[in-house]
């Protein structure tokens, strides 16, 4: 495709130069936003009469109508261009002649891609927290049907309190509403106009950046041009909130990725989202969750190719910035994809509840329970706790659990015990007895759930 910029130069540009300058493979994608952009600009020089009316209808009207041929597959981007913004113009001028020559009147491209950018990803970034928020939704539900399903909690991967099925996702849950909450803000940020920049010092024209601004549904326009041109924060903190929102959905894979294994077995996933192997017959693996757990860190990788890019940039645009778009588009498309298909595998999965209860009954994870009997009848915590671990010990020694020992064995331990231990160590009364806001207790829980869903109604 011939260079609008062709006029300064003696020599075509190589074709590998060229090749390398492109960005339509990756920037194509913005197409909509591109054209819809350079219509409230159009829109706005027609207002402002720095072009004639009338051609700013010409404009607008073949903009449009370049919009529907390429939705209706009958418009191919050309591969050649250096840009959507090239190509858009260049398509524009052809169908045009002179008129589509004066839409880029008052504009550069610098400004023009710090506005695509943006409100290409304000649209992704609602549609990563509708996803998010249904997401969500889903543990939500989930939890609300095991408030009195015991399972082991962890520390150091070692058996340490019991606790609910329910309790225990809902923790994902509060991430996630944390990342929505982050979604909401960069959204906020994300959500001021560039256009009339220009490349750098703004324009000469009359133009009215407040029109364009709401013709666009932007909050405000951006309040100083060399900023408007090279700021990408908004890509940063979008990669950002995505880093943190895979980080989270990896350590959820993680410990669907463990619950799914024979050692566990406190979950099953559904056929429909688990793959088997090629060898060994027996397998049915976790894929899915393995695959987000992997993706995760495309998502930090990127946030960190941004970071970098942008670390040594002097004022205003400079071409490393084009790199920006692959980093965050993957980013956005990563968390798209992962948390659609996170979705339906919890919504799939089988919780298997007994053999979570059985995990629970082993492991001295009552043994908390116990010294808290003791300190409730009168003892300090200190000596209950060293009581109650030598109990263990005695317990590990001769193949025993603290259920199954009997009273005159804990009476010789210490004399405060009796009968009610037992029922004081059960794992149920251990789950209720901790009924304080933030616990495991089903009552508890039952109310973290409806604060979640007040959070989550909030944020939406
Ligand atoms: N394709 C370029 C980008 O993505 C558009 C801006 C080009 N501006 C320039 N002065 N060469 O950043």
């Amino acid at each position: 495709m011939a260079k609008m910029w062709a006029g300064r130069f003696k020599k075509e540009v190589d074709s590998k130069v060229n090749d390398f300058n492109s960005s339509i493979s990756f920037d194509a994608v913005m197409y909509e936003n591109d054209i819809k952009g350079s219509i409230a600009h159009a829109t706005m020089l027609g207002k402002q009469g720095i072009i004639p009316k009338e051609e700013a209808k010409l404009i607008t009207d073949g903009l449009e109508g370049i919009l529907k041929d390429i939705q209706k597959g009958d418009l191919q981007f050309d591969m050649t261009a250096e840009d959507i913004h090239m190509f858009v113009e260049a398509e524009l001028t052809k169908r045009l002649g002179a008129t589509g020559k004066r839409l880029h009147t008052a504009r550069s491209r610098n400004d023009q891609v710090a506005l695509d950018v943006r409100l290409y990803l304000k649209e992704e970034t609602l549609n990563i927290k509708k996803l998010t928020a249904e997401l969500v939704d889903t543990i939500i539900k989930i939890a609300a049907e095991h408030t009195q399903t015991v399972m082991p909690g962890y520390t150091h991967l070692q058996r340490a309190q019991p606790i609910t099925f329910a309790h225990h996702i809902m923790a994902y849950a509060w991430m996630l509403l944390r990342d929505i909450d982050r979604l909401n803000d960069t959204y906020k940020r994300m959500n001021v106009m560039p256009l009339g920049s220009g490349a750098l010092a703004s324009t000469t024209y009359p133009i009215d950046r407040e029109y364009v601004s709401e013709l666009l549904g932007f909050d405000m326009p951006t309040q100083n041009s060399l900023d408007g041109v090279s700021d990408r924060d908004f890509c940063i903190e979008l990669a950002n909130t995505i880093a943190m929102l895979m980080m989270h959905l990896s350590r959820f894979s993680e410990e669907i990725i463990m619950w799914c294994s024979w050692e566990f077995k406190f979950i099953e996933l559904d056929d429909a989202y688990s793959t088997g192997s090629s060898i060994m017959p027996q397998k049915k693996n976790p894929d899915i969750a393995e695959l987000v757990r992997g993706k995760a860190g495309r998502a930090i990788g990127n946030l960190t190719t941004l970071l970098t890019m942008m670390k040594g940039l002097p004022l205003a645009y400079n071409k490393d910035m084009q790199e920006d778009k692959e980093a965050i588009f993957d980013s956005v498309n990563t968390a798209k994809l992962c948390i659609s298909t996170f979705i339906p595998m919890l919504k799939t999965m089988r919780v298997l509840k007994d053999n979570m209860r059985n995990a629970a009954a082993r492991g001295f994870i009552n043994a908390t329970d116990c010294a808290d009997y003791l300190v409730k009848k009168g003892l300090p915590f200190r000596d209950a706790y060293k009581i109650t671990g030598t109990l263990v010990a005695y317990c590990i020694d001769n193949n025993k659990t603290l259920e199954s020992m009997t009273i005159e064995e804990y009476k010789n331990a210490h004399e405060l015990f009796g009968d009610d231990i037992f029922d004081a160590i059960s794992l149920d009364s251990c789950v209720r007895g901790r009924n304080v806001l933030g616990g495991p207790a089903p009552e508890a829980v039952k109310e973290q759930i409806k604060n979640a869903e007040q959070k989550l109604k909030e944020l939406k």
